[in-house]
């Protein structure tokens, strides 16, 4: 796991979009793993910035969400079909067919999660999957000891997310339960994981998921798995970690073609 430590979320998120903005220019027409939520916000506006100044370009690019809340039809300004069009999709150059959410009003939802799946795998497989972390551990919407091979399915919400995403919805009732999300053994087939945590709510879940077991417990813990992960935190949300000397000192003796800025 690579792990880069800047001073806030703000730096984080142009770093991240640094890596996605070089990603799209060296493969045009490559799939990416989109998240919502709080963090990424930063992450869009960035992307959109060089759509308008620099030209980065996403007339070839497929995205894939990683989760919808069953029962939100696209017009509801809380799903997430909603969130990717005003914070992204609609500033930018996507072909908006070319753009992927679970449909979380299907009929039959079991047969939505499955073709999601088949959909990722017509694709081509995601290229890079950006990634925010839960305060409980979660990514995605699999939370606290679900299967770390889980494939797209329909999760329960646990109650610390209930709590934590409640307030744009009003109140915890009006918050669906359940949602459609990508499993951990779908994100852990992405080419590249990208993962942003920010803030002091999220220390304890970033050392668990960095320097603690890999363990169900901890879902975004599976990320020691992969291959290609990278996380970016900033100082506030990587207080709690043992290693961050060791951290900051592999990322000062990169070679030029790893650093990204
Ligand atoms: C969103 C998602 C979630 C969020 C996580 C952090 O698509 O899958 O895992 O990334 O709940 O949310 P924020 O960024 O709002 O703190």
């Amino acid at each position: 796991m690579e792990v880069i430590i800047r001073k806030d979320a703000d730096t984080g998120c142009l770093l991240g979009a640094r890596i996605i903005a070089r990603y799209v220019r060296e493969k045009p027409n490559c799939v990416l793993g989109l998240a919502t939520g709080r963090t990424p916000l930063r992450l869009y506006q960035e992307l959109i910035r060089m759509h308008r100044d620099e030209g980065l370009d996403f007339s070839r690019v497929t995205t894939f969400n990683l989760d919808e809340y069953v029962g939100l039809p696209a017009t509801h300004d809380q799903s997430y079909r909603y969130f990717m069009r005003e914070n992204l999709f609609r500033h930018i150059n996507i072909d908006p067919a070319n753009t992927h959410i679970p449909d979380g009003t299907a009929a039959d939802l079991h047969t939505e999660c499955r073709a999601y799946e088949e959909r990722i795998i017509a694709a081509g497989g995601i290229d890079l999957q950006l990634l925010g972390l839960g305060r409980n551990g979660h990514i995605g919407f699999n939370e606290p000891s679900g299967s770390l091979r889980s494939r797209t399915w329909i999760k329960i919400l646990s109650e610390q997310t209930l709590q934590d995403n409640s307030d744009v919805f009003g109140s915890r009732s009006a918050m669906p339960r359940h949602a459609i999300t990508m499993g951990i053994g779908t994100i852990l087939d992405a080419r590249r994981c990208l993962l942003l945590a920010f803030g002091p709510p999220k220390a304890r879940a970033v050392e668990r998921m960095i320097e603690g077991p890999l363990a169900a417990i901890c879902p975004a813990s599976a990320l020691q798995l992969h291959p290609r992960a990278t996380v970016v935190v900033d100082e506030a949300s990587g207080s709690a970690l043992q290693f961050s000397d060791h951290y900051r000192w592999i990322d000062a003796n990169k070679l030029p073609w790893q650093r990204y800025d």
